[in-house]
């Protein structure tokens, strides 16, 4: 992979938070959606309808022949699981994973949610998870280094006795969903890249209730964890400024027929 990072304008950022909001209602969305008896095939269609309202696309369908639009990783299941036939059951937890393009930019965001009600180990791993990435995003800032941020993350994951997976990492983002620079959720802070106003990072950290191993599954996309124990994942994009790290991946303003609707009537085209 190229080591050539490219910096990104204001005005480039704006986009990107574009495709942000739309990754944020996709979650939200799917999330609002999860409950025993439904299929990741219903949240791969939620996800769906809310790219086709706003008229934007899957970063991930079609990613080298990747299937669907989004991902969803149940249990030891780490990452890129695909939606399908199984049905969610009270005491699963569910990664979903999305990635919108909206003018050739891309945004990519995940959650952990539970189903129904959890063992309380599980909803610790999903806690700590998202913590881990909070840590990793106050991490990003301009004259820290990107050993900071994975060194964040670990900190955290370990010091609740978690471990972090290695064989996959955040990434930088823009263009395309993937580019340089890696940004491991492991490493030693003060090493690494210096991090710069107009990096685009999607920091990920997964954590592992048991070793940090993994192995693909024979769909060649679905990553476990080796010792089938619990994983959680939790991701944004966001955009290092002069002022600190911004997150895109959150809720947008009104979508257009909301706005519409509050214009007053006199107003209304
Ligand atoms: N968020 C995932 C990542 O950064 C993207 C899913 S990979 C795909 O690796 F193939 F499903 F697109
Ligand atoms: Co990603």
């Amino acid at each position: 992979m190229s080591e050539l990072v490219t910096l990104k304008t204001g005005k480039q950022v704006e986009s990107m938070r574009r495709a942000g909001a739309i990754v944020s209602e996709m979650l939200a969305r799917c999330s609002a959606a999860v409950r025993p008896g439904v299929t990741t095939l219903d949240l791969d269609r939620v996800a769906a309808a809310v790219l086709r309202e706003h008229g934007a696309t899957s970063s991930f369908l079609g990613y080298y022949g990747y299937p669907a639009t989004i991902c969803t990783s149940v249990n030891e299941e780490i990452v890129h699981g695909i939606p399908g036939k199984r049905r969610l059951r009270e005491g699963d937890i569910v990664g979903i994973d999305a990635g919108a393009i909206v003018d050739g930019w891309h945004a990519d965001a995940a959650v952990t949610v539970p189903v129904g009600e959890v063992s309380r180990a599980a909803a610790d791993l999903i806690r700590t998870t998202r913590e881990a990435l909070e840590r990793g995003i106050a991490a990003a800032k301009a004259r820290n280094r990107l050993g900071d941020i994975g060194a964040a993350v670990q900190s955290l994951a370990e010091a609740r006795g978690y471990s972090v997976v290695r064989n996959y990492v955040g990434h930088g983002i823009g263009r395309a969903m993937h580019e340089p620079p890696q940004v491991p959720n492991y490493g030693v802070s003060g090493q690494g890249r210096p991090i710069t106003a107009g990096l685009c990072i999607a920091i990920e950290p997964m954590l592992n209730l048991g070793k940090p191993g993994t192995r693909l599954l024979e769909d060649g996309w679905t990553v476990v964890t080796a010792d089938g124990s619990l994983s959680a994942h939790f991701e944004h994009t966001l955009a290092v400024t002069a002022e600190g790290p911004v997150v895109l991946t959150l809720p947008g303003a009104p979508i257009e027929r909301e706005r519409a609707a509050l214009r007053p009537a006199g107003a209304r085209r």
